[in-house]
């Protein structure tokens, strides 16, 4: 077996729904404004999926962006993994399957990782596992979201913090060239996981329709969160460098989970690093989860902010509790 010795990101994509909604718009029907959502989040707008859209939709239409992109078709995809806490079907069947299905690939494999906000994180180092094993011979990695199908929009705590959209990279086997992931580490705190979940739905506490639906919608402890997030983020800053015997002059990017803009002031300060190595578009596309980090990396590439060389490090928190974050030479 010919086993390649780097595995590289040779592309990127995005799609978010088209229907925008604004701090104002969700002010007219949640107690809550601009003022507060931008002052606490960073937060300007969202895209929010319709009804009837699902998350292999969203996904698909990213996988979609990068072909066209990138002049690829779609029979060069080898694989696909999902990153997504909010599954087509409750369970099974996986949501990468239907996504095979939509872009009309066959017996390729396909699966979901389940790693909250950190799936994104996770799906690459698991694809670059697969590529450098010979498995595959590349993998599309998909991180796609329809929080609002799960978010309690009776609930101004959590209700202003999502968007929905995917974005996604395909990795394959390359030389020492652009787009190497260099190293990944991947870390949970279990203990943490009821700051942030769907309490009811699953095996551990069915669907009840006699109850409130509340139960049954995303539920989060903020400060918990916040202080988690603040703390892990620092921790895999170090650990990437020290591993690589890098210091952080040595990286160029940044590119966090987009979860929260006092997050990352918080956590740059902390670390003593300028703010604007950090890239953040939280702006336009609020909380996505597992989609925001390559969504980032679509906008960043568009925007021609990375050059081939950089050192780009991705940094992912959320549900789990899960972390990590990946290093990449683009
Ligand atoms: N509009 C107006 N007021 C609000 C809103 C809102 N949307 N939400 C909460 N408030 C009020 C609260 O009711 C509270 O009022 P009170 O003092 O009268 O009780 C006040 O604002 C302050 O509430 P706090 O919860 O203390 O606000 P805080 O400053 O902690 O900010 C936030 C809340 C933004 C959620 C913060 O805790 C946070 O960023 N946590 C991390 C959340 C996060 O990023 N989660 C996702 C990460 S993991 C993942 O991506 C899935």
């Amino acid at each position: 077996m010919n086993r390649p010795a780097h595995v590289c990101i040779r592309a990127v994509g995005a799609y978010v729904p088209p229907r925008r909604v604004t701090n104002d718009d969700l002010a007219k029907t949640v107690d809550t404004s601009d003022e507060w959502i931008r002052s606490h989040t960073g937060i300007g707008a969202r895209h929010l999926a319709d009804e009837g859209v699902a998350t292999s939709d969203l996904a698909v239409g990213a996988v979609k962006d990068l072909l066209k992109r990138h002049g690829l078709q779609a029979e060069e995809i080898g694989a696909i993994i999902l990153a997504t806490a909010t599954q087509d079907f409750l369970g099974f069947p996986a949501t990468a399957c239907i996504i095979q299905d939509k872009l009309g690939l066959k017996t390729i494999p396909a699966f979901d990782v389940a790693a909250g906000c950190t799936g994104f994180i996770y799906a690459l180092e698991i694809a670059h596992g697969l590529v450098a094993m010979g498995t595959v011979r590349s993998v599309v990695v998909i991180g796609a979201e329809k929080l609002s199908a799960v978010t309690d929009w009776n609930d101004r705590n959590t209700c202003v913090l999502f968007g929905d959209g995917a974005g996604c990279v395909l990795v394959e086997a390359g030389e020492a060239r652009d787009g190497d992931i260099i190293d990944s580490v991947l870390h949970a705190e279990g203990s943490g996981a009821s700051f942030l979940c769907i309490p009811r739905g699953g095996t551990h506490a069915p669907l009840d329709p006699a109850l409130p639906p509340q139960g049954q919608k995303l539920q989060m402890d903020g400060r918990a969160v916040y202080n988690f997030a603040v703390r892990v983020l620092g921790e895999v800053v170090d650990e990437l460098l020290s591993r690589n015997q890098m210091t952080i002059e040595d990286v160029d990017w940044i590119v966090p989970h987009q979860a929260n803009s006092r997050i990352i002031s918080a956590a740059a300060k902390r670390l003593k690093i300028d703010q604007s190595k950090f890239f953040m578009n939280i702006e336009d596309y609020a909380n996505t989860s597992a989609a925001s980090i390559p969504i980032a990396l679509r906008e960043m590439e568009e925007q021609g902010l990375l050059k081939s060389g950089q050192v780009v490090m991705t940094i992912g928190f959320g549900a789990g509790l899960t972390y990590g974050g990946n290093l990449i030479r683009w």
